[in-house]
């Protein structure tokens, strides 16, 4: 049964991660931290917040520590309970490193040739990308082996990393003769799984976006959000009347899609709803939704962040919790190798 303040030990395991670059915004909130929550109750939950994978691009190497205490922020107020799931910095536990070159040794090229999240990153110039960022779906995969995890709520742009880390843990698990690593489910769920960018709904959110117009931050007062609202690309087509005209308009679907996650209703009860307004009435209503959400959030984050204290004992307590774990299983993993231990 659930027992709410202890943390649960077994099979059901669920991780996840973010990474720390700055400026979190409503797709990592929407995408990814809404939908864990949940979890909390019925399985043990790891997360992660992955400094290693924000390293792999070079604007991400200023401020990691700030923004590493601000994700464990957003986690928190968001409803994770430091009582019920472990939060710690994948820096902090030296498995993630060690267990993503064993994986590296036991993935052949061809499959991360194919990753398009690298060729996207890696943009013309391939050959100045740095090695990790085309390796960094082989760390991806050792995070969620390093905990033997069952579960792996991601965004829809995650897929194809989690099928390679399910093929990386059948591949390690045929050539030992073993049946060490789960193969672990991606979980994709929520009305928005991928957030799209405020501006051009075929862009996913981003805090790269040079518009700051595109999206909405976690940190956003009630008037940016007002403004960046009504400014949200829509078409000049009335409100749809069922999803199926929804077909070729990714702007308003995206909006729909974010009414419904944050709303917690069905897309096609909202459709219902506005259909034959036009977009003012929806778009009111939609900022009011993200006033009252999103500033919840982040005065909570501010909260947080104010206390040092707290932030840091949370973080190091989930370090040895996620140590306590990943070191037994990195010995029983060199075992299997038949490393010299
Ligand atoms: N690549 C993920 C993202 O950008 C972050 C991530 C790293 C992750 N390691 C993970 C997600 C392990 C789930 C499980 O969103």
């Amino acid at each position: 049964m659930i027992e709410s303040g202890i943390k649960k030990v077994g099979n059901d395991l669920v991780f996840s991660g973010v990474q720390p670059t700055g400026n979190l915004h409503l797709g990592n909130y929407l995408g990814a931290i809404k939908n864990w929550v949940d979890f909390q109750n019925s399985k043990k939950c790891i997360f992660c917040i992955v400094d290693l994978h924000a390293i792999t691009v070079s604007e991400n190497r200023k401020k990691l520590d700030e923004y590493s205490k601000e994700v464990a922020a957003a986690y928190i107020a968001s409803g994770i309970e430091p009582k019920k799931s472990t939060i710690f910095v994948q820096s902090n536990v030296k498995g993630h490193s060690e267990l993503a070159w064993i994986l590296g040794c036991h993935t052949p090229i061809g499959w991360l040739n194919r990753m398009t999240q690298f060729k996207d990153k890696a943009g013309k110039n391939k050959e100045k990308a740095p090695l990790g960022l085309y390796s960094y779906p082989v760390l991806m995969a050792a995070d969620i082996l390093l905990y033997k995890s069952n579960f792996v709520p991601v965004g829809e742009d995650q897929k194809q990393h989690l099928e390679l880390c399910r093929d990386i843990a059948q591949g390690f698990n045929r050539s030992y003769n073993t049946d060490f690593f789960p193969i672990p489910e991606p979980i994709i769920t929520g009305a928005a799984t991928r957030v799209m960018s405020l501006k051009d709904g075929k862009k996913k959110m981003s805090k790269s976006d040079p518009s700051d117009q595109s999206r909405i931050n976690l940190t956003d007062s009630n008037d940016q959000i007002i403004k960046k609202i009504q400014r949200a690309r829509t078409d000049s087509l009335p409100f749809p009347e069922n999803n199926k005209s929804l077909e070729d308009r990714p702007e308003v679907e995206n909006l729909i899609n974010i009414f419904a996650s944050i709303s917690e209703k069905p897309s096609e009860n909202i459709i219902k709803e506005y259909s034959g307004n036009d977009f003012k009435s929806f778009k009111q209503d939609l900022s009011d939704l993200l006033i009252s959400k999103i500033s919840k959030i982040s005065n909570e984050m501010k909260k947080l962040l104010s206390d040092h204290v707290y932030l840091n004992s949370i973080l190091s307590d989930g370090a040895k919790e996620a140590k306590e774990i990943s070191e037994k299983n990195i010995k029983e993993i060199k075992k299997i190798i038949k490393f010299y231990i």
